[in-house]
């Protein structure tokens, strides 16, 4: 990237030492911002990631915490404050899936993936947003006061069984997200989410891993591949960049076509 869209502020990517969080983390970092890597397990990842960053000539540090936990996501932003000073950009990216089909589905395996992939987001944003309110608009670095993007997926608008608690989590983080953007439109907060489709990450390897799992991932994909973190870092450039100042409380689509439903070119 020759351009430097994001120099001078700073972006925490919350679950960024692996997959998506991982290539946004990059995305943002060669962009120019610091980055804060969030984690939970496996420091050396996250070690990893702030390297690669500081290769790239900019600023990282990995900051360890559960995102469902309040104490732990405030202690993570008064750390970021410390550090750099403030936070102009949070991507709230930190989830999981925990499949069951719903009859045999557990309270504890539909309350984790509620914890960290719904109030993960909302703790995070809260935090951040009343940061945003704090600091106010630095003109130089940002026509908006703060950047909010979150990681939702396909599944906030495909219903998806075996994976209720998943698909329930994303609905959930559209409403959030919007609710934000109208909430706080007024102080130039952007909020807005990216709806990735299959990307090659740990999180769904067994759906790319062998030719006829791959085979069949490309039956629902018009655009016949696979994604890659890549792809979703360069849309969260744009989404935390002032060249999409005009974009608030959209869900973003990132699919190679998902969601047009490749089915229905020869059926229906
Ligand atoms: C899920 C992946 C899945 C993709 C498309 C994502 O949100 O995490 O496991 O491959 O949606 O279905």
């Amino acid at each position: 990237m020759s351009e430097k869209k994001l120099n001078g502020q700073t972006a925490l990517v919350t679950g960024a030492n692996s997959g998506i969080g991982e290539g946004v983390a990059i995305s943002l970092g060669e962009a120019g911002a610091n980055v804060v890597v969030n984690y939970v397990v496996n420091p050396d990842a996250a070690d990893a990631v702030v390297e690669k960053i500081k290769s790239l000539s900019s600023n990282a540090v990995a900051i360890q915490a559960d995102v469902s936990k309040e104490d732990q996501v405030i202690s993570m932003f008064q750390q970021v404050v410390q550090k750099f000073g403030t936070v102009d950009i949070l991507v709230n990216n930190a989830g999981l899936q925990r499949d069951a089909k719903f009859h045999e589905m557990t309270l504890a395996q539909w309350q984790l993936v509620i914890d960290i992939n719904l109030t993960g987001q909302f703790l995070c944003a809260r935090e951040a947003i009343r940061e945003f309110l704090r600091r106010g608009i630095v003109p130089e670095r940002s026509i908006a006061c703060g950047k909010i993007i979150c990681m939702s997926s396909v599944h906030e608008l495909i219903p998806w069984g075996g994976h209720a608690n998943y698909a329930t989590s994303k609905g959930g983080i559209k409403m959030l997200m919007q609710s934000l953007a109208q909430e706080y439109g007024g102080q130039k907060i952007r909020v807005n989410g990216i709806c990735p489709g299959a990307i090659k990450t740990p999180i769904n390897q067994s759906a790319w891993d062998t030719p006829e799992a791959y085979n069949s991932l490309m039956t629902l994909i018009p655009y016949d591949r696979i994604g890659v973190p890549d792809d979703i870092g360069k849309l969260a450039v744009f989404l935390a960049s002032d060249d999409s100042d005009y974009i608030t409380g959209a869900s973003m689509f990132i699919d190679g076509g998902m969601t047009v439903f490749k089915g229905f070119s020869t059926g229906g």
